[in-house]
């Protein structure tokens, strides 16, 4: 099966940068929201990026008007009815995700693969809700999902052959490396990923070292792009807490309880860029 309209469940962070990718690399793609008020917020942020690819020199004036062109906005579900693949990028709940998928399944025509982009949960459990769950997998897209090169593709079980092939085609099409990981919590990156930022805030909290000079050691100790605590602003600090507890629930492993600072700045609403304040301050 060849892929030629995409479906995007959710415009937020992941969803608005998957829309990115995906119409870049010449497909069809209709994008759903809640609400009015979110799509044209999803929709707005997928301009400005296309707009300051446009001022960096990255792309001409009329790519960029061919670009958002091939991108639908909808609060319809029903409007996925054209869609090869559609992938789900609501927030990380697994009864929500189950309900979306419950819905796709029922206006997706029957060759779709139906595929999550979650960060940890099961996604076997998404896929037994539809009729379908041999054509279920993960595509775990990276942030922010128009740079970062990686594609994590999670097999269930139950994924045919079939469908994870046209997904790692699929994948590929939009110039991403692909790796492929089992239906395990945090696949291969969270799992490597989580328990570092976590252990990040516990030595900001016991003390140990500011803010500032742990970020400052994991990037030039560690060679990564960016520190912990960045990083978990950029993530979002509510995510990164729902990834944790999911893990946490999952595995009982004590290396993913959340740390009490992270819980207080939530209850804050300090949840990281996206609200203006983290572990750092955006305002
Ligand atoms: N933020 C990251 O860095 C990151 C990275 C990789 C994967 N993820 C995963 O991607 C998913 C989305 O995360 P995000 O950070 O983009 O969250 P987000 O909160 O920025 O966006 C989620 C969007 O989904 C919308 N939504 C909720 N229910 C919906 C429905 N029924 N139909 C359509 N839209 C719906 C919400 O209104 C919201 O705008 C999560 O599963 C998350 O774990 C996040």
């Amino acid at each position: 099966m060849e892929v030629k309209t995409v479906g995007v469940a959710g415009c937020g962070t992941m969803g608005s940068g998957i829309v990115i990718t995906c119409a870049q690399s010449g497909y069809r793609v209709i994008v759903s929201e809640i609400n009015d008020q979110l799509l044209s917020k999803g929709l707005a942020s997928i301009n400005s990026f296309l707009t300051k690819s446009v001022e960096k020199g990255k792309m001409s004036a009329q790519d960029k008007k061919t670009v958002y062109g091939r991108i639908k906005g909808t609060t319809s579900t029903a409007d996925f009815g054209t869609c090869d693949l559609v992938i789900e990028a609501a927030i990380e709940n697994m009864d929500l995700k189950k309900r979306i998928f419950a819905d796709l399944d029922k206006v997706s025509p029957k060759h779709a693969i139906l595929a999550t982009n979650t960060s940890c949960l099961s996604i076997i459990d998404a896929a037994v809700v539809t009729a379908r769950p041999d054509k279920v997998l993960g595509l775990h897209f990276f942030n922010p999902a128009p740079i970062m090169k990686l594609v994590e593709i999670v097999r269930t079980i139950v994924t045919s052959d079939d469908t994870f092939e046209t997904a790692r085609k699929f994948v590929e099409s939009l110039n991403k490396t692909v790796v492929t990981a089992k239906d395990t919590p945090g696949f291969i990156v969270n799992r490597l990923m989580v328990p570092q930022l976590l252990n990040a805030v516990r030595i900001l909290e016991t003390g140990t070292a500011t803010r500032e000079d742990i970020d400052k050691a994991v990037s030039l100790g560690l060679n990564h792009p960016m520190g912990p605590l960045g990083l978990s602003d950029l993530v979002g600090i509510d995510v990164v807490c729902l990834i944790a507890k999911a893990m946490y629930d999952d595995t009982k492993d004590p290396q993913f309880i959340i740390p009490t600072l992270m819980n207080k700045m939530v209850a804050a609403g300090w949840l990281g860029r996206k609200t203006g304040k983290g572990f750092y301050d955006y305002s």
